[in-house]
């Protein structure tokens, strides 16, 4: 393979900058041309890619976000919009395609690889929904993001005696209120894999009063039925509590910031992976952290699966808000 192109695709992830840069410069190392594309599988359906060298990735290890931008495509899900990316391609004598992205985008990729295109995928999404990878690039981020956020409210909160609610992002998946229940203390933890109703929130609410509790958290998730605003009704119109509550959605605040140290080198590592797996031919795969390695499984195997929470972790979040 000569002339690789590489893109990043849906919610973007702190990290997705050191994969590309991995991806130019241990691809150059093997004697690759790699090309950018723009905007995701945008860029291949309506043609927009750049050459990329070694100093157009330059300085971009510690930024989070894309440099490439990213976009969710509805038209690649079509067959319409698949043809002309592969068109494209073709004209532009490109053979390979990584594509740096979480489940909706490795959806596409698999598509891509039953057409016959060789592609490699990269785990990487905040929500950590994806199978074929133990934690996926930008979690890590997101995670210490959300931390530290959810440490600074509860000074807050202890200051006023407060209740806080506290929500973050993951889709479907409640990954990420689930470590970050556990590691920001929360008495509650909301998820959609396990859902606890509102009145059961109240409850521990109340129990940590009584307690002399000096604040009381509950992080939910946004895919929970029971989610920041849900709570917050409730609260208002049917849970008599002696907390005065505050909420907070965290929202995007939790994607947007400079990537850390392990996903710096998380997101090295698969890049390099990733053009380790293109030079060996072997294609059609995601590549992900799996335990302390960087693993390859086949898209076939991934696409469209959702990875299963350790619903154990919940157990013990509940343990541990005594
Ligand atoms: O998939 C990543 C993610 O941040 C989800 O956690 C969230 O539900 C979604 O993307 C938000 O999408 P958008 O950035 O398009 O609003």
């Amino acid at each position: 393979m000569k002339r690789l192109a590489v893109l990043t695709s849906g919610g973007d992830a702190p990290g997705m900058n050191a994969a590309i840069r991995a991806v130019v410069r241990t691809g150059r190392e093997k004697g690759i041309e790699t090309f950018g594309v723009r905007h995701g599988f945008n860029g291949l359906v309506r043609g927009a890619t750049v050459p990329l060298g070694s100093r157009d990735v330059s300085g971009i290890i510690q930024q989070g976000g894309t440099f490439l931008g990213t976009a969710r495509c509805p038209e690649f899900a079509t067959r319409e919009g698949r043809d002309r990316a592969l068109d494209y391609l073709s004209r532009q004598r490109i053979d390979g395609l990584i594509v740096i992205g979480g489940n909706g985008s490795q959806q596409g990729t698999h598509e891509l690889s039953k057409d016959g295109f060789p592609v490699v995928g990269i785990a990487s999404t905040i929500d950590n929904d994806l199978c074929g990878a133990d934690i996926t690039l930008g979690v890590d981020t997101a995670l210490n993001i959300a931390l530290e956020a959810i440490d600074r409210l509860k000074v807050t909160a202890s200051s006023h005696r407060r209740g806080l609610v506290v929500e973050v992002m993951g889709r479907n998946c409640g990954y990420l209120a689930l470590i970050t229940g556990i590691t920001g203390g929360a008495e509650a933890v909301v998820i959609p894999e396990r859902e606890i109703g509102p009145e059961a929130v109240a409850r521990i609410f109340r129990e940590a009063y009584d307690k002399g509790k000096k604040h009381a958290l509950a992080v939910v998730a946004e895919g929970a039925r029971c989610n920041a605003q849900a709570l917050i009704q409730y609260f208002g119109e049917e849970a008599a509590l002696n907390w005065e509550i505050r909420a907070t959605i965290l929202g995007h605040v939790q994607r947007g910031g400079a990537p850390t140290a392990f996903d710096r080198l998380l997101g090295t590592r698969l890049g390099a992976a990733a053009i380790d797996s293109v030079v060996r031919g072997e294609t059609g795969c995601l590549v992900g952290l799996v335990g302390a390695k960087i693993a390859s499984t086949p898209l076939a195997e991934i696409a469209g699966r959702e990875k299963p929470l350790d619903l154990a972790l919940l157990d013990l979040a509940g343990i541990l808000s005594a």
